[in-house]
């Protein structure tokens, strides 16, 4: 078993004006003096450069790149932007990115590996449709989408993999205990075949309706090490719970 410290990172998806930098203010106060826990939050790209600079004491990301360096491509942020705004790490292919917007597992490695090569940390979220778990076919479907959104080599200290299961995404519908366990041990075995003992740094978080109220149980299980947190990260009162919850595991 690697020595992997408890990860909480907050997803604040497309929430949050300059006033809201006061949660991560809040959030930073308590997070920094929780033992044994790595906190993050990527909050929108708009805000990356401002809550950096006045919360520095927190890890901040974005929660995507382009898998170029630069170029003509309205709209997007590149690695090199992010790391000048000051990120230490951003998100990529979250589904409602490779649902919403079609991108597939070798965008997703793309954009992991220019990451990567840009001086960031990386979270490759992967993850189950309803659909596909009542076809008994998740393990299946998020051992490949594993395979085929990670960069061909990899620094294991900054990829974390977020096994984020589709219908549990804002649904209040956390994924039960003995799946999450029985995902997260699939993507260890698989990362050990891919990586080696080096697969054993690797973080697998889980998220999807991660709350204060679960957050203790899901984090206990073997090889969950930390959560990809959504709605309750938008504010301290409901991220620092699941900080704490990360910090009485050990
Ligand atoms: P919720 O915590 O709101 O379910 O969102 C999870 C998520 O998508 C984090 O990336």
């Amino acid at each position: 078993m690697g020595d992997r410290r408890k990860y909480i990172v907050g997803n604040w998806k497309m929430n949050g004006v300059a006033d809201t930098i006061d949660e991560a203010t809040a959030i930073a106060r308590h997070a920094t003096d929780a033992p044994g826990v790595d906190v993050a939050l990527c909050p929108p790209a708009t805000l990356v450069e401002r809550m950096a600079r006045r919360v520095p004491t927190l890890a901040v990301g974005g929660q995507d790149c382009h898998e170029c360096e630069s170029g003509a491509y309205t709209g997007s942020i590149s690695v090199a932007m992010l790391v000048d705004a000051g990120a230490r790490l951003v998100i990529v292919g979250h589904s409602e990115r490779r649902e919403g917007l079609g991108e597939s597992d070798s965008l997703v490695r793309a954009k992991a590996e220019r990451a990567l090569a840009g001086g960031l940390s990386v979270i490759v979220c992967v993850g189950e449709s309803k659909r596909i778990r009542d076809a008994g076919d998740a393990e299946r479907h998020v051992t490949a989408q594993v395979a085929a959104s990670l960069p061909e080599d990899f620094d294991p200290a900054r990829l974390a993999i977020a096994y984020e299961p589709i219908w549990a995404i804002g649904t209040g519908d956390v994924a039960k205990v003995s799946d999450v366990a029985a995902m997260h041990a699939a993507i260890r075995d698989m990362l050990r075949d891919r990586a080696g003992a080096e697969a054993a740094s690797v973080r697998i978080l889980y998220g999807g309706s991660v709350t204060g109220d679960n957050a203790a149980e899901l984090l206990a299980v073997a090889d969950v090490d930390g959560a990809l947190v959504g709605g309750a990260s938008l504010t301290a009162a409901k991220f620092v719970p699941i900080v704490e919850a990360a910090a009485a595991i050990e």
